[in-house]
């Protein structure tokens, strides 16, 4: 209680900041936004800062915590690191393993964005990053350096849906001292829990699955207690956390992630398998089909399912693959992933500024490759909805 004596300008500052009633045990976490707690004295702010309790939002958070510890169960990870972006995590992880002077071998299929942070950001550094295909283990032996340092992948490469064999990658890694981490966003762990096979750290952008409803931007980086040790004291210093009321969404997201994904995963086979089936279609790239040249691997990695993306081709004609988009009535073109609504993407376009022509062709990206983030919708919806526009391919 303020004292009534105050002056008004001081009153103001200060009265009803405190609860009037006990507050037992809500229902739902409050959102802490405090960026920071008082402090009783210096014996208080030791005991504070040497972990303690909360005193700075960007030390620690409870509502960051709350996530960290949904996504270190789901990963069964021991400590997880909660940040502002899928970037944040992968800029924060790497560049707190790693040193001038170190290689990393990284898979040619990881997002756009990771590649620009090695090409413009660690070659500045001093760090030479060599890029293979993951796909085939031999390639990665080869690019092996006696300085290698890390082994960079995803499991489920985009956006050609194929398929990184991680027990092997584990092996060769360990085999010369070097970690494994992987960027897990595409296969979240339900489909998959990477540090049971042997990856090192595993970090999602949590903006995608985990998040699920395309209004959050978050990520996360999960490993044992010793290298997130090392992650988190320069987490702090590049400042990459995410805010409490991001935090506060995010954990009520993954509460029905499970519900989510689930459903997204069958969608993303029964509509791959409707797909396959159209006479409009070329063909269809998503683990479970007898024509994915990794199909055992993906039944043998994730049984439970390889999650939501999927991608597809048809003719390479731009004005018929606008049209198409066009003729869509339920999914939209959107420039994310992982949403509860079905969404497609043209990687041609995504990568233009990227890479040549010549280049996009070579990657398997032509102007007919069309990727689709399945949602939960009911999935005779979502294959009549793409059945109908499929039609402006119709050769009259
Ligand atoms: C596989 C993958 N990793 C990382 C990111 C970056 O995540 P964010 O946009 O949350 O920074 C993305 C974004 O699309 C992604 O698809």
């Amino acid at each position: 209680m303020m004292s009534n004596e105050l002056t008004r300008a001081t009153h103001i500052l200060y009265t009803g900041g405190e609860s009037k009633l006990p507050i037992e045990r809500p229902e739902t976490p409050p959102i802490y936004h405090s960026t920071a707690n008082i402090i009783r004295d210096m014996d208080d702010y030791d005991f504070a800062s040497n972990g303690g309790k909360y005193y700075y939002c960007r030390t620690a958070n409870p509502n960051r915590d709350g996530v960290a510890e949904a996504v270190s169960y789901l990963e069964k990870g021991e400590q997880s690191l909660v940040c502002s972006s899928g970037m944040a995590a992968i800029s924060t992880a790497v560049l707190s393993l790693i040193k001038a002077g170190d290689h990393i071998v990284a898979s040619r299929s990881i997002y756009g964005e990771t590649i620009e942070l090695f090409d413009n950001i660690l070659k500045k550094l001093n760090v030479e990053v060599t890029y293979s295909d993951f796909t085939n283990i031999d390639s990665v032996r080869e690019s092996l350096k006696p300085n290698t340092k890390i082994l960079y992948t995803e499991i489920i490469a985009n956006p050609l849906i194929e398929v990184v064999d991680i027990d092997a990658l584990s092996e060769l890694a360990h085999g010369i001292g070097a970690l494994v981490l992987v960027d897990s966003t595409f296969t979240t762990p339900l489909a998959i829990r990477p540090l049971e096979h042997g990856a090192d750290i595993v970090i999602h952008s949590l903006t995608k699955y985990f998040g699920g409803h395309s209004d959050i931007t978050a990520g996360s980086i999960t490993g044992s207690k010793k290298l997130m040790k090392k992650i988190y004291s320069d987490f702090l210093l590049l400042g990459g956390c995410l805010d409490p009321n991001s935090a506060w969404l995010m954990l009520r997201s993954i509460r029905t992630m499970e519900m989510r994904v689930t459903k997204q995963f069958e969608n993303a086979r029964k509509i791959a398998e409707a797909l396959q089936a159209d006479p409009h279609v070329r063909y269809v790239n998503y683990p479970t089909l007898p024509n994915h040249p990794q199909r055992e691997l993906a039944a043998k990695l994730m049984p439970n399912g390889c999650g939501a993306m999927l991608s597809f081709r048809v003719e390479d004609d731009r004005n018929k693959v606008n049209a198409f988009m066009h003729k869509l009535k339920l999914v939209k073109y959107l420039g994310t992933l992982g949403g509860y609504r079905t969404t497609i993407a043209h990687p041609a376009t995504a990568f233009r500024n990227e890479f040549t022509p010549q280049k996009l062709k070579e990657m398997g990206m032509e102007e007919g490759l069309i990727r689709i983030s399945a949602g939960a919708e009911a999935v005779e919806d979502l294959i009549a909805d793409f059945k109908q526009a499929l039609t402006v391919f119709e050769n009259v």
